[in-house]
């Protein structure tokens, strides 16, 4: 196994927000975790890139025991992470921001620097526009670059398809597999799960800070608990009698001010 997380337990404070949660990537995988808000997603993929602490269990990576491995430690030995929230450098262009993920290199990032634009032609296109500038969808895929500037063996993702238009989804769900095609590891967090689990090999379902299934996604796709409880099946019905309704009152609309809600938001 690439990377062996066993019986983790993690704290905020008094409160235990991971409850002994095993979870184990083999080289090649594309591994997802899904669950409710808070059911401790985050917390798994920050305690693995050294941004929370153990209070108990263990987490191996490459044979070796990372425990109590500092941060930037675990990026050099081959963790990368596209945080959740993205976290760009607002005020950096977007060459900049890449370059940025190559820090703990001491070899030239060039070549990474070349895949991140063939993976992404988007950026390529914007190299000097400023990160900040950049839209949601945008970000989400410098962020995705930045992250894949260090070279790791596995790349934790934490909710990419966040905030993004349907059409930005399906992209960056198929750069995802493409990523994992070309030789790198995935661990995947996502709230999307019925797309998570049509990319992932296979899935771990968490509710408040416990593992309560682990099986392959494809399995997943068809338990009946885990489609009612995370793949949604009434709610296409919902959007669509909503949907009537506005549009029945949109009779004497006013022309202006009435189509302002973007799919992205917009972030200030
Ligand atoms: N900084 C913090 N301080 C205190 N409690 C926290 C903190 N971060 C997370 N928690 C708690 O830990 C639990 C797990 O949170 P976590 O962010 O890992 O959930 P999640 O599965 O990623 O949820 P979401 O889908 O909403 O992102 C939650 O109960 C949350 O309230
Ligand atoms: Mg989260």
């Amino acid at each position: 196994m690439l990377l062996e997380i066993e019986d983790i337990h993690v704290h905020y404070g008094k409160i235990a927000a991971l409850k002994g949660i095993t979870v184990s990537v083999d080289e090649g995988e594309i591994v997802s975790l899904i669950g409710a808000n808070g059911a401790g997603k985050t917390t798994t993929l920050k305690t693995i890139s050294g941004l929370r602490n153990l209070s108990a269990g263990a987490i191996r990576f490459d044979g070796r025991d990372i425990s109590r491995l500092a941060g930037h430690k675990r990026v050099t030995a081959g963790i990368g992470q596209a945080p959740e929230g993205r976290g760009i450098f607002p005020g950096m262009t977007v060459e900049e921001n890449l370059l940025m993920g190559a820090y703990a290199r001491k070899e030239s990032a060039a070549k990474e620097l070349a895949e991140a634009y063939e993976l992404f032609p988007r950026l390529a296109e914007r190299k000097s526009q400023a990160g900040g500038t950049m839209s949601g969808g945008e970000q989400q895929m410098l962020a995705i670059g930045r992250a894949l500037m260090a070279a790791p063996k596995v790349l934790l993702l934490d909710e990419p398809s966040m905030g993004l238009a349907p059409m930005l989804v399906q992209q960056i769900f198929s750069i995802i597999e493409e990523i994992n095609r070309r030789g790198t590891t995935v661990l995947l967090v996502e709230q999307n799960a019925q797309q998570a689990l049509q990319i992932a090999h296979r899935a771990y379902v968490l509710e408040t800070g416990r593992v309560v299934k682990a099986a392959p996604a494809a399995e997943l796709l068809d338990d009946p608990q885990v489609r009612a409880a995370y793949l949604g099946g009434e709610l296409g019905d919902d959007v669509a009698a909503a949907a009537d309704v506005t549009s029945q009152e949109s009779v004497e609309a006013p022309s202006e001010g009435s189509a302002d809600a973007t799919e992205e938001g917009t972030s200030s």
